[in-house]
């Protein structure tokens, strides 16, 4: 039985690394690829995206641009990581069917059409989409079977601010829209996904198949700039989809900062925060192992 899905992503090298897991794997139905801003622009993040469908021959899957902007705030970028065009230089296929707009209608419609619970949100960017559409259809947002979110750190130092993750400092109006919506939602943080590293070796032994030749260019791309290693942040995101059992759980009431400074995005557990399941430890070699196989 496989899980229908829909990705909201801001592609960028993890993020491609994830999709193309989710599209390989065998898992997963994937009904769509919505986009926001946040490694770079929105304008790159989508094309991406299409370029991502494209190198796969999925031109059946839809490509649907979101959030330009964060809800409150001006943008931050991860081009130091990913690039100015969000993959480090590496050319994908042109995209095979041009990107929709409006990614919260088509998420309200999509939810409102699909029996209730049936389809997971796996978010792997900042998270306005979600939030816009937690804001203007609730009830869609209430017909989301799960959402899973790369985003945050609990124990971990920050990579935006000090105690701060990229994805919830981008929009951290929007982490909090969405944790106090009634949605099963489980977080990724940093304290699992820098734990799940790709390394030179593990890149290479990927180049057994043509997908896995295209994962194994994007994580080479990643690894630029003479890192041994890189954190698979978004691809932890289908791997605790696919096997939850690799990782543990715990429950946690959080509040996020809304400051105007580093602390932005901040997570802290309070009585009073919102109640959410995070992923704080993972089987390391078990989840780089599935990874390596939905190439296969
Ligand atoms: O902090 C890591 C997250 O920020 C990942 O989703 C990466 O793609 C960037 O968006
Ligand atoms: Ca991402």
């Amino acid at each position: 039985m496989t899980r229908q899905v829909i990705i909201d992503t801001d592609p960028g090298l993890d993020d491609a690394v994830a999709i193309l897991f989710a599209l390989s794997c065998g898992a997963f139905e994937v009904l769509g690829l919505t986009t926001v801003a946040g490694n770079i622009g929105l304008e790159r993040t989508t094309a991406n995206a299409g370029g991502l469908l494209a190198a796969a021959g999925r031109s059946d899957i839809p490509v649907i641009s979101g959030a330009a902007t964060a809800m409150l705030r001006d943008n931050i970028d991860a081009i130091v990581v990913h690039g100015d065009d969000g993959l480090r230089g590496l050319k994908l296929p042109t995209p095979l069917v041009p990107a929709k707009a409006d990614a919260v209608e088509w998420l309200a419609e999509t939810l409102a059409a699909a029996p209730i619970g049936s389809i997971e949100i796996l978010a792997l960017g900042p998270l306005t989409n979600i939030a816009r559409l937690v804001i203007h259809h609730p009830s869609a947002a209430a017909r989301i079977g799960g959402l899973i979110v790369m985003g945050g750190t609990i124990d971990e130092p920050g990579n935006a601010g000090p105690a701060s993750e990229f994805n919830f400092a981008s929009d951290p109006e929007a982490v909090a829209t969405v944790l106090r919506a009634d949605i099963k939602t489980t977080i990724v943080p940093l304290d699992v996904t820098r734990r799940v590293r790709a390394d030179r070796d593990y890149v290479e032994a990927l180049r057994k198949t043509p997908t896995g030749s295209i994962a194994a260019d994007l994580l080479t791309a990643y690894l630029q700039d003479d890192k041994q290693s890189r954190p698979l942040h978004d691809p932890c995101v289908m791997l605790l989809a696919l096997a939850p059992e690799l990782f543990n759980i715990e429950f946690h009431r959080l509040t996020v900062d809304l400051a105007q400074d580093a602390d932005a995005g901040t997570l802290r557990k309070r009585a009073a925060g919102s109640p959410v399941s995070v992923a704080m430890g993972v089987d390391v070699q078990g989840a780089l192992a599935l990874l390596a196989s939905g190439f296969a």
